[in-house]
C-alpha cells in the first residue's frame, strides 16, 4: 500500500473532480483553489460532522451566520488592525518578498521564530546568512510588518473613511452576537457560540496547495465562561478537538499538540493540534483562552455593556473566552492524505483508493446495471429510490471492473449491482469498498442495510 505525495493529491484533486485550481482558464491566481463537485460535498460532510459535534452534542451551544463585512471599527477594537501582520522582508538581489519567520525555520527546523522579536529575527538572519530561497544570496532589506487583512471601499467615494475589510478571522463575529445570542437563547454561562464561514488573509508564502490560501473556511467556536472556569475548559477543547479528529477519522500518530511560545495579542494561552502532511507538521486546529480582552475591547469602543449578570450571585463581569477553531480547508486536506492509498491487489494489479469514512464520503452509493440494455430500467428505478435517502450516482457505462474501480477512488463506500436476480427474484448484490467483499440482500432492506453501514 502506498500514500499520495502533493503532486499526485493536486493531480488526483483535478482528475476527479475534488479540488480545481481557482480561475483556471485564466491562468489561475496564486493560491486560490476551486471545489468541485466532489470537493464541495466533502466539505459539506465535515461541516455537518463539526455542527453534530460541536452545536449539536454539546449542551448550550448556538449557531450564527454573521456578515463577513463588518463595521470596521470591530478590527480597530480586535486589534487587527494595528497588529495582525506577517514580518517580511526583501531579498535585494533578485527582489522576492519573503516571512522572516519562514526563512528561519526553514534554514534550521529546530528554530522557534514565533518567539523571537522583530530584531532578533533580522539578527539571526544576518548572522547565519540564511540564504534567499529564490537565488540563494543573503542580501535582505530590514523586516516590515505588512497587515494581512484586505481591504475594500464601499459606496461611490474613494475616500478614507469608506475603507471596510473582509474578516480575518469568524470569530469577531461571535463576539458582537454575544448578547444578542444570551438574551434570545436566555443563555447562561458557560455557553457557547460557532460560526462556519470564510475569512480572508493577504499571505504571501507559498501555499502547499490548499494548505495556506488567501481565502478559506473556518469552523470557529467561543466558550463563553466565568473567569477561574477558563483554565479548565481550556484543556477539555484540546482534548475535545484530538477526539474530534479522531471521530473524522485522522490516526492518533499523524496527529500532535504544539504549545505555543510567543502568544497572539489576544491569548493568555495557545495551542495547535498539528496533522503530519507530506510536507510536514501542519496546524489545522487552534485552541486559545482569549481572556475577557475581546469583550472589553468592543465594551470600551462601543460604550454598551457586554457584562454578564450571574443569576446566582448577582455579580456583574465580562466573561472569558476560550476559542477553538478549526481550518476546514485543511481539514479536508488531511482527510484526503489520510485516506488516499494505492493498493497492490492479486496478479500485480493495484487500485486507487479513498478509504475515507462512509458518513464523510461525498457520495455514498453507486448504482449500477450490469448490462444496460437489460438492467437499466431496473437499476434507474433503484438509483431514484436511493436519491430519496442519500447522495447516489448511477453508472452504466464500461465494464463492472472499472466502474467499481472509479467509486473506489472517490471513495464511494457502496457500490449496488443490478443484474438478473434482481429482476428474477428483486435481490441486489452490495459491494463494500475497502474488503470489495459482496452480500446479496432483498432491494426491500438495500436503505436499511445501507444507513445501517454508514457509519
Ligand atoms: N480566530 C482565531 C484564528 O483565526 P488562526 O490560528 O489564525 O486563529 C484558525 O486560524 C485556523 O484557520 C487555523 O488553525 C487554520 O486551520 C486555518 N487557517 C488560518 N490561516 C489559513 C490560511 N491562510 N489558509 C487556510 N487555512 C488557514
Amino acid at each position: 500500500m502506498r500514500t499520495f505525495t502533493m503532486d499526485e493529491m493536486i493531480a488526483y484533486c483535478n482528475q476527479y473532480g475534488y479540488i480545481f485550481q481557482g480561475s483556471e482558464i485564466y491562468g489561475g491566481l496564486a493560491n486560490t483553489w476551486d471545489y468541485g463537485p466532489l470537493g464541495s460535498r466533502l466539505k459539506n460532510t465535515i461541516k455537518d460532522a463539526w455542527r453534530y459535534y460541536f452545536i449539536q452534542r454539546r449542551k448550550n451551544s448556538y449557531e450564527v451566520d454573521a456578515d463577513i463585512l463588518m463595521n470596521p471599527m470591530v478590527w480597530k477594537a480586535s486589534g487587527h488592525l494595528d497588529g495582525f501582520s506577517d514580518p517580511l522582508l526583501d531579498c535585494k538581489e533578485c527582489k522576492t518578498r519573503h516571512r522572516a519567520d519562514n526563512l528561519i525555520e526553514e534554514f534550521d527546523e529546530n528554530a522557534h521564530a514565533d518567539g523571537m522579536s522583530q530584531n532578533e529575527m533580522l539578527s539571526y538572519i544576518r548572522e547565519h546568512q540564511i540564504p534567499c530561497p529564490v537565488c540563494g544570496k543573503s542580501n535582505f532589506t530590514d523586516i516590515r510588518q505588512f497587515n494581512l487583512m484586505f481591504a475594500t471601499k464601499r459606496g461611490v467615494t474613494e475616500d478614507s473613511s469608506n475603507t471596510i475589510y473582509l474578516r480575518p478571522e469568524n470569530a469577531q463575529g461571535e463576539y458582537v452576537n454575544f448578547v444578542n445570542v444570551q438574551r434570545t437563547m436566555r443563555a447562561k454561562l458557560p455557553f457557547s457560540i460557532g460560526q462556519i464561514g470564510k475569512a480572508f488573509r493577504n499571505e504571501i508564502t507559498p501555499g502547499n496547495f490548499t494548505f495556506r490560501t488567501i481565502e478559506f473556511e473556518q469552523m470557529e467556536y467561543q466558550t463563553f465562561c466565568k473567569k477561574g472556569e477558563d483554565e479548565s475548559l481550556y484543556e477539555y477543547f484540546k482534548e475535545y478537538g484530538l477526539e474530534f479528529f479522531q471521530y473524522l477519522g485522522l490516526s492518533k500518530e499523524h496527529l500532535r499538540y504544539h504549545d505555543h511560545e510567543k502568544l497572539a495579542h489576544y491569548a493568555k494561552a495557545a495551542c495547535d493540534i498539528e496533522y503530519a502532511f507530506p510536507f510536514g507538521w501542519g496546524e489545522i486546529n487552534g485552541t486559545h483562552n482569549r481572556t475577557d480582552f475581546d469583550l472589553t475591547r468592543h465594551q470600551q469602543y462601543t460604550g454598551k455593556t457586554l457584562e454578564y449578570m450571574d443569576p446566582i450571585s448577582n455579580e456583574r463581569y465580562i466573561p472569558y473566552i476560550i476559542e477553538s477553531t478549526y481550518g476546514l480547508d485543511r481539514l479536508v486536506l488531511a482527510v484526503l492524505f489520510e485516506n488516499l492509498v494505492e493498493e497492490d491487489l492479486e496478479e500485480g494489479d493495484t487500485r486507487v483508493v479513498l478509504k475515507i469514512k462512509p458518513f464523510l464520503a461525498p457520495i455514498k452509493v453507486n448504482v449500477l446495471p450490469l448490462i444496460k440494455k437489460r438492467h437499466a430500467d431496473k437499476a434507474e428505478e433503484i438509483y431514484t429510490m436511493l436519491t430519496g435517502v442519500m447522495m447516489a450516482t448511477y453508472d452504466e457505462a464500461g465494464n463492472i471492473g472499472k466502474r467499481y474501480r472509479r467509486g473506489d477512488a472517490i471513495g464511494t463506500p457502496f457500490a449496488v449491482t443490478i443484474d438478473d436476480d434482481t429482476l428474477e427474484k428483486n435481490t441486489v448484490t452490495v459491494r463494500e469498498r475497502d474488503s470489495m467483499k459482496q452480500v446479496t440482500i432483498p432491494v426491500d432492506e438495500l436503505v436499511v442495510y445501507l444507513q445501517e453501514n454508514m457509519r
